[in-house]
This record gives C-alpha cells, sequence and structure tokens, in this order.
C-alpha cells in the first residue's frame, strides 16, 4: 500500500517542467485547429456539409416555338428545348443521379388570362408526360406561375394596371391541377399572390390530389438576378415590375412571415430565392422551421458565375462547388440550380 501510493506519486508529480507560453485553457498553443486540416483524409473525416446530386433541381426551359435547342445567351450552357429534345435529356439528367427537375413552359400563345398555363395539352403538361415516361425516377416540379403565359408578362390577372390577388388564385388552382392530371411530382407557385398555398393546397386536395407536395417560393424577393430568366422565359412584364407582389430585398424578418404563412397555409417545402444575397434569410428559416427547405440559385447568379469563369477570372469548378456548398451549409436540403449537370459531373469525379 505504502508502496503504491510513493510510486503513484512519484508519476503524478514529476518536476513541473519551465513554463514557456503561459496557457489558457482551451487556447493556443494545446489548441491547434489546423491539426484537423492537416491531411485530405482528416478533411474529409471532419467535412460538416457535402453536396449530393439528389439535393439538386435542374430547371427546364421547354418552347412551343423552337424546334431545335436554342441557346440562352445570358446563361451560357443553357437552353431553350423543343418537346423532342426532352427525352434524352431526362434520361441524362437522371443519369448522373440528379433529384429532379423542374420546369418552366414558354407558350406559342399568350394572352390576356395565360391560358396555356393551364392547358392540358399544353407545353408543361405535355413535357412532363415525356419526361415521366422517358426517366419515371426523376421528381419533376412545375413552376405554378402565369408570367411566362401572360401577354403583359405578370405573374397574374391585371386589371387597371394591377395585379388581381384573389382572382388569380382561381387560374393557379387550375394550373396545379393541370400539372396534377399530367403527371407531375410537385407543384411549386412562384407568384407571390397571397393565399395561393391555401388555394392549390384546397384544389388538389379535392379532386384526388391530396398526395402531391407543394414547394411554396416562400420568401422570393423582387430580384435583379431573374434577368436572364426573363430571357429564357421570355417573361419579361411589358409594364412596370413586380414589386407589388414579391418581396422587398431590405427585409428579412417580412420573409419569415411569408414563410410562416405559407407553411400554414400547407407548404410542404419552402423555399428562399434568390440564393446568395439571402444566405441569412435561408439560415433563419432553417434555424426555425424542420420542415425541408429549398434554396433557389436563380439565373443571375449563374451568369455572374459563368461570366468571370468565361474571363478567366475565377476556378469554374471550385467556384461552383463552393457557391453550392455555401448554398447548404446556411441551411439547403435542396437547391435549384442551372449549375446541377456540372456540379454532378464534378461530384463523380469527371
Ligand atoms: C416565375 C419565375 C421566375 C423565376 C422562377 N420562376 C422569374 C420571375 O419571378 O421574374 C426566376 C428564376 C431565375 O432567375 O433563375 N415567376
Amino acid at each position: 500500500m505504502l508502496d503504491t501510493r510513493q510510486s503513484h506519486q512519484q508519476t503524478t508529480a514529476p518536476e513541473a517542467p519551465a513554463a514557456r507560453t503561459p496557457q489558457v485553457a482551451g487556447g493556443f498553443p494545446a489548441r491547434r485547429m489546423r491539426r484537423l486540416r492537416r491531411t485530405e483524409g482528416l478533411r474529409r473525416m471532419v467535412r460538416e456539409t457535402s453536396l449530393d446530386p439528389a439535393d439538386f433541381i435542374y430547371p427546364l426551359f421547354i418552347s412551343e416555338t423552337v424546334t431545335e435547342p436554342v441557346a440562352i445567351s445570358a446563361m451560357p450552357g443553357q437552353s431553350q428545348l423543343p418537346l423532342a429534345a426532352l427525352r434524352a435529356q431526362a434520361r441524362e439528367i437522371a443519369s448522373l443521379g440528379i433529384g429532379g427537375v423542374i420546369l418552366f413552359g414558354i407558350p406559342a400563345h399568350k394572352d390576356e388570362l395565360g391560358s396555356e398555363a393551364y392547358n392540358r395539352d399544353g407545353i408543361v403538361q405535355r413535357a412532363i408526360r415525356e419526361i415521366k415516361d422517358a426517366a419515371p425516377e426523376l421528381v419533376v416540379v412545375t413552376d405554378v406561375c402565369l408570367c411566362e403565359y401572360t401577354s403583359h408578362g405578370h405573374c397574374g390577372l391585371v386589371r387597371d394596371g394591377e395585379v388581381q390577388n384573389d382572382e388569380t388564385l382561381d387560374l393557379l388552382a387550375r394550373e396545379a391541377l393541370s400539372h396534377a392530371e399530367a403527371g407531375a411530382d410537385v407543384v411549386a407557385p412562384s407568384d407571390m399572390m397571397d393565399g395561393r398555398v391555401a388555394a392549390l393546397r384546397a384544389a388538389l386536395d379535392s379532386t384526388g390530389y391530396s398526395h402531391l407536395p407543394i414547394m411554396a417560393y416562400a420568401a422570393k424577393f423582387a430580384s435583379a438576378f431573374y434577368g436572364p430568366f426573363r430571357e429564357a422565359a421570355e417573361s419579361t412584364p411589358q409594364f412596370g415590375d413586380r414589386r407589388a407582389y414579391q418581396m422587398d430585398p431590405a427585409n428579412g424578418r417580412e420573409a419569415l412571415r411569408e414563410v410562416e404563412l405559407d407553411i400554414l397555409e400547407g407548404a410542404d417545402i419552402v423555399m428562399v430565392k434568390p440564393a446568395l444575397p439571402y444566405l441569412d434569410v435561408l439560415a433563419r428559416v432553417r434555424d426555425r422551421w424542420d420542415l425541408p427547405v429549398a434554396a433557389y440559385n436563380v439565373s443571375g447568379e449563374y451568369a455572374m458565375l459563368k461570366a468571370a469563369a468565361a474571363n478567366g477570372w475565377l476556378d469554374e469548378r471550385r467556384a461552383t462547388l463552393e457557391l453550392l456548398t455555401g448554398i447548404k451549409r446556411a441551411g439547403a436540403d435542396m437547391i435549384l440550380t442551372y449549375h446541377a449537370l456540372d456540379a454532378a459531373r464534378w461530384l463523380a469525379g469527371d
């Protein structure tokens, strides 16, 4: 007993080494953050966020007026597609492991009421059938909005120069229902009318589509970054702008109210759009609610990166993956992005 204690005392109370740097508990030099960055194996092991093509949703522009893919000048690598190009495109997207697509239609005929938006044989309705047939595993999301279908380019019915909220709801519900009937997996209202999620939910539930999820463009800001999309979708408003229905970029708390209302109305997934200038909103939404959150990495964000890369100012691959990782880290479960194909290839090591 005595011996043991003596030897114990000897091993635990050696001569203290001469104090060098004063040690703050937990601080340098005991704590060195670089230890876990030293090798790729360690970095990979402690990585908090990873990208998975299954979380990407790739936007497609399907035009009734083109017979060949037509390049969109401000979105290098993206095109308006004819219906005939869809099957091959869908199979390629699916083969890369990408989770889904979101469809935008460009009809041959536009009118005041956007009637092609809810035509059972409209361009998007036919596109849905083609894609579900060619690649059934792809989740087909449809953008529910009138702006590509109205002659004035606004997202709702216009009277006396104003977008009419309540009358638009009925048209949006008809549009969503026509997408459901064509076989869409998710409908995504992007119009920013008040009450549209509830209107869609009621219309779907009363017609046998209570199983169909709604992805609400919940916090959608009136953004300059939609510019290239409007060329792609031919949906530039013919007068005025969208600031009377889309959100003011300055408002973060209001975005949370928008999200809350959409959840109360029955949204299954809520979206923040655009992504990069609104990562704070995305993080707040992620913190506050537990339902899946989507982020739309929009056309202008894509155009910026492509332009810088084309000039040799940025390493396209690294910048793209960093940008997508940032969106994921901020809280997105899924990302709508034009980079989906490239990113999926890069992630696969190509
Ligand atoms: C339709 C819609 C828009 C986008 C998605 N759905 C344009 C707009 O609101 O003007 C923008 C997507 C992008 O810029 O990539 N309302």
